[in-house]
């Protein structure tokens, strides 16, 4: 498919393409990727796992604080520990390799050790920072993955038992884990893209846009139903059939029950305080 069908495929938008022949060969990757979740027995070279990290590492960093670390799971025990707590997702047994990407607010709190400043910042911008720092790194990680033709999809499913995964992985206080990555070779090409919400509804210009969102969404769910239905209907049992099951429907219903309320006791216990 070529990149005005797959952006149209996206985004439901054309898009002015003037300047694709300059475009360099990664923006078809990051346009055209999608969440691989079924991979090859074959792992990834520890070399091309380490460039991947580099990678990763080399991506913004707030105020160059570093505030983020990885874990490659090899040892197969602990993969087999990590996969049993996350068992609600049969397809992470078969994943070849894995990684677990940590906000890390524990060597900042090393450098007021090493230097004797105390540290006047003890509130919930210490938990974001870390946070954003580990997703922008997951982010780059995924990217770089992508363009070198490896499959890759995010585990939040981690967060499930954090408690669990950190003591497992062996995490210090003030270190926590934001999200797994499932990474190795596809069993299948091209990966399926997946529908996004059009720019006009998630790009704003200059001001936070006013329109209506209701008719976007509407429109959303219309064009899913039509090109991508959801093969099936999210907590059937509490919530019924739904005749014109979309987006909307799933994602509300995916909220409507409660999950990781134990996320924020989890944090504060590993040193943070919320504030
Ligand atoms: C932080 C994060 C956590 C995710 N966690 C999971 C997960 O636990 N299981 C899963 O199957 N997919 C997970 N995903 C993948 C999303 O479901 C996927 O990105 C989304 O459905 C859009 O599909 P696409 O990536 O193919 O475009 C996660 C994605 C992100 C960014």
């Amino acid at each position: 498919m070529n990149l005005s069908d797959s952006l149209r495929l996206r985004f439901g938008d054309d898009l002015d393409l003037s300047v694709s022949p300059r475009l360099p060969s990664v923006f078809r990757s990051m346009i055209c990727r999608g969440s691989c979740r079924q991979y090859k027995a074959e792992t990834v070279d520890e070399e091309l796992c380490q460039l991947l990290c580099a990678a990763a590492l080399a991506a913004p960093t707030k105020s160059d604080l570093q505030q983020r670390d990885i874990v490659l799971v090899q040892d197969p025990e602990i993969k087999a520990e990590l996969v049993k707590l996350v068992s609600d997702q049969a397809w992470i047994r078969d994943v070849p390799n894995i990684a677990i990407f940590c906000g890390n607010h524990l060597r900042q709190r090393h450098l007021h050790e090493m230097t004797g400043h105390a540290f006047a910042n003890d509130h919930l911008d210490a938990f974001f920072n870390a946070s954003v720092d580990a997703a922008i790194a997951l982010s780059a990680f995924v990217t770089a993955a992508e363009a070198a033709g490896l499959g890759c999809c995010p585990i939040s499913a981690v967060r499930n038992e954090a408690a669990a995964v950190s003591n497992l992985l062996g995490l210090p206080d003030l270190v926590f884990p934001v999200a797994g990555l499932a990474f190795g070779y596809p069993k299948s090409e091209p990966p399926t893209i997946s529908m996004r919400l059009p720019l006009s509804e998630t790009v704003h210009m200059d001001r936070f846009g006013t329109h209506d969102s209701k008719t976007a969404i509407d429109a959303y769910d219309r064009r899913r139903r039509a090109h991508q239905p959801y093969d099936r209907q999210r907590a059937e049992a509490h919530f019924g059939i739904s005749e014109h099951y979309g987006w909307s429907e799933d994602k509300s219903r995916q909220y409507a029950q409660p999950e990781r309320r134990e996320f924020g006791a989890f944090i504060r216990n590993k040193g943070f305080t919320l504030d």
